[in-house]
């Protein structure tokens, strides 16, 4: 039994991290067992907050889309493509647009926050593009009649936006738009090297796409209790990066570090090593297919192509009906 129509998509803006793979790809990897999906990387997305130097974006793109496979999303069983090779997007944003009062973008609480961080002054806030950011995440959304929507808690209003939008539209011409419904992820915050939030703009991240020896240097790099200078000196493992990285890669062993972190019988260039050898072991068969695929870039773009495809084919038919609907 298929419990319902999952959209949901990413930038393909680099650098793909570990925090993005805990953080929503383990889960989409998950829920495509359960539900129908449609997993979409917004390269018009990536264009609203950084238009300027596009030299990037294919290749970001094609490592986005090595990243997903390699993790396991299975693109018979999902839809997979980009948001650009499919125009429907643009044509529902703009009629969205038409009827979205500009008071309930300016109220979104992301495009508050850049305001107030900012100033009018910063060039990526002053765009229509920017600002209509969450317009676009609704005809995405809307455009597959998606009824579920894997997100973080920072993306609930964008969501509650576009619940408004469908209800808008249902109301004004005929209700075609299910209300999609926010699917909470529990994962919680994966910290970076630094300890801080993982994020790219932070330059504290591990790639999702490290290899093992670069996994090692980038454990080694994490902090660790800062009072604990020496190896004899007893070490809090709960203000510890590396202990939190433990919390998941050796679930079976964690006690028993944390005792021999209090008790100064482990070091922590020893624990390191450890989590780095956890670490490689765990993301070893996700490492070795995106190396094969890698190798193998005229499969990604056919697997691109067939997802292109099976999405138009639901977008067009969204679209015969809107634009029914709307007498156009
Ligand atoms: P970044 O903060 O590196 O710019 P994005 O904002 O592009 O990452 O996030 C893409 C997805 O990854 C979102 O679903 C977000 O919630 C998740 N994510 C990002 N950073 C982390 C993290 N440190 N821990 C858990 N999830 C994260
Ligand atoms: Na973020």
């Amino acid at each position: 039994m298929v419990k319902g129509r999952i959209f949901s998509g990413m930038q393909p803006s680099g650098k793909f991290h570990l925090g993005n793979y805990l953080g929503a790809l383990e889960n989409w990897v998950k829920l495509q067992k359960d539900y129908e999906c449609f997993f979409s990387i917004v390269d018009w997305h990536a264009l609203t907050s950084s238009y300027e130097d596009t030299s990037k974006l294919q290749q970001n793109i094609f490592d986005m889309a090595l990243d997903w496979l390699s993790a396991g999303l299975d693109p018979e069983h999902n839809v997979i493509f980009v948001q650009s090779h499919v125009k429907e997007h643009a044509e529902l944003h703009l009629l969205l647009s038409m009827m979205t009062p500009l008071s309930w973008l300016e109220r979104v609480p992301t495009y508050k926050d850049k305001i107030q961080q900012l100033g009018n002054q910063g060039k990526d806030i002053n765009t229509y593009g920017f600002m209509g950011y969450p317009e676009l995440m609704t005809a995405d959304i809307l455009l597959y009649k998606a009824d579920t929507v894997p997100v973080g808690e920072d993306q609930l209003p964008h969501l509650e936006l576009s619940r408004e939008i469908a209800r808008r539209f249902n109301h004004m011409y005929k209700p075609i738009f299910p209300e999609p419904n926010p699917f909470l992820s529990k994962a919680s915050l994966l910290p970076g090297i630094d300890g801080r939030k993982m994020s790219k703009s932070y330059g504290n991240e591990i790639p999702f796409a490290a290899s093992p020896d670069e996994l090692r240097a980038r454990v080694r790099q994490m902090i660790t209790d800062p009072q604990r200078v020496k190896k004899s000196d007893p070490g809090n493992p709960d203000v510890c990066t590396v202990y939190t990285f433990h919390k998941i890669y050796s679930p079976d062993e964690l006690e028993s570090i944390g005792t021999a972190c209090r008790q100064a019988t482990i070091g922590c260039v020893e624990c390191k090593k450890r989590l780095a050898e956890r670490m490689v072991t765990a993301l070893a068969d996700i490492h070795t297919r995106r190396i094969a695929l890698e190798a193998n870039p005229g499969r990604v773009k056919e697997i691109l192509e067939y997802g292109a495809e099976r999405a138009r084919a639901v977008a067009a038919a969204t679209m015969a009906e809107v634009r029914q609907v709307m007498n156009l």
